[in-house]
């Protein structure tokens, strides 16, 4: 495993002080998370650290990449470039930090989710959304459900992105519609 203190450190230089902080509020709430759910601490807190490393990449630099790593963009990524950042971010993870698989899925599926999300990967989506420097109506009872039920909290963060995506006309990727579904399909079956 890496060292988590030299990851810091190079992060420091990548990324802006503001997005530095809530990188380490990720890795903490990631590691809580990883703990209640009996995930791998150490990688969850390693795995929150570096989830947004490609975040601050220049867009023209975004495409160079997403080219030279046969990065495929969809129909989606074309327009939002920002969205990447998630497929760059579990690249870089693999070709820099060696990191298997489980890491490198749960950076790709940080941003729009995916059906295919497992319990770890779950763990970093919300640990990104309730780290300690975010604020938001709904944050505390977020903070909640994420300790006690990751599904329910994923709806939660689904639906407020979705609801957010609509009231401001912007797109919403068929990878968080089609984790919703079956979040939903899931709760009514069981
Ligand atoms: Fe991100
Ligand atoms: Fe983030």
């Amino acid at each position: 495993m890496v060292d988590i203190e030299e990851v810091k450190i190079q992060l420091k230089n990548r990324l802006t002080e503001k997005r530095y902080n809530h990188s380490l509020g990720a890795s903490k709430s990631a590691k809580e998370l990883a703990k209640i759910y009996g995930e791998d601490e150490e990688k969850a807190e390693f795995t929150g650290l570096i989830h947004d490393i490609a975040k601050e990449i220049p867009k023209e630099n975004m495409l160079e990449y997403a080219k030279k790593y046969n990065i495929e963009i969809d129909e989606i990524e074309k327009v939002q470039l920002g969205l990447l950042h998630a497929k760059l971010g579990a690249v870089i993870a693999r070709e820099e930090f060696e990191a298997d698989e489980k890491i490198q899925n749960a950076i790709k599926y940080h941003t729009t989710g995916n059906k295919d999300m497992d319990t770890f990967a779950k763990i970093i989506y919300l640990a990104d959304k309730i780290e300690e420097n975010r604020n938001y109506d709904g944050i505390d009872e977020l903070r909640e459900l994420a300790k006690s039920d990751l599904d329910k909290a994923m709806l939660f963060v689904l639906d407020f992105n979705i609801q957010k995506a609509v009231n401001k006309v912007t797109l919403i990727h068929p990878d968080t519609v089609e984790l919703r579904n079956m979040l939903l399909i899931k709760n009514i079956i069981k």
